[in-house]
């Protein structure tokens, strides 16, 4: 019998999180779940809506009333607000631009991360995102901690970007991720930093392959 175990996947943007916890989910057959999608959502929403993205009572009572829903698809996660389908939508450069900012509100992070804990509760889940391994499941049985140099995730996400017909320049790319490092590691709400038992993974000179590769022999040594 092999054990259902919950996967924390955490980092900074573009160090291929996504991707590769795509990847070990679908060879382990467990849930991908990706967090940064739901807080995307509730951006979304907010610029919808023109609420201030720093008004943080605003924010958190339009939540309230909001349902987001992850559905796992061929294409990957759909995500759903209030019944709309917003997967594309929740990609677009704006929305982007702004997530950090509403990621950096305690009261949004609440909500979403007790949403997050009830969607990993019967286990057999990979999560993605920047805080799993430290808030949302301290208890995960294996957690990464991945990272890849500055230019590197660049270069990704510009090929990631030209594929969903998005445009950007590499050093566009570069200040932006550099930015969003920052804001991530330096907020005080849940701030991006590894988890003392997560197993560290450079993923800068590893292929998509060889990464999942090295993540799904961890797996599999947790689930015996
Ligand atoms: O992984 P991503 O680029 O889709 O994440 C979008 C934003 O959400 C990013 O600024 C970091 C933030 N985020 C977070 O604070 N906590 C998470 N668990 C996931 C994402």
């Amino acid at each position: 019998m092999t054990k259902k175990i919950q996967i924390a996947l955490d980092g900074p943007a573009g160090a291929g999180k996504s991707t590769i916890a795509k990847i070990v989910a679908e060879q382990l057959d467990f849930t991908y779940i990706d967090t940064g999608a739901m807080y995307r959502a509730v951006t979304y929403k907010a610029l919808k809506e023109g609420i201030l993205l720093d008004d943080a009572q605003h924010l958190k009572s339009m939540l309230e009333q909001t349902t987001i829903e992850l559905q796992p698809s061929k294409e990957g996660q759909l995500v759903f607000v209030d019944g709309e389908n917003v997967s594309a939508e929740i990609r677009s450069n704006e929305v982007t631009a702004n997530v950090s900012q509403v990621a950096a509100h305690a009261a949004i992070r609440e909500i979403l991360v007790e949403m997050q804990k009830a969607l990993a509760s019967k286990g057999g889940v990979v999560m993605d995102g920047r805080d799993i391994g430290t808030h949302v499941l301290p208890q995960a049985e294996l957690k990464i901690y991945m990272s890849a140099s500055v230019e590197e995730r660049a270069r990704r996400r510009l090929l990631d970007n030209e594929k969903r017909g998005i445009e950007s320049t590499l050093e566009g790319l570069m200040k932006d991720i550099a930015l969003r490092d920052q804001k991530d590691s330096e907020r005080e709400a849940s701030p991006l930093i590894q988890a003392k038992d997560a197993i560290f993974l450079d993923t800068t000179n590893l292929s998509i392959d060889e990464a999942a590769q090295e993540i799904l022999k961890l797996a599999k040594a947790k689930m015996v």
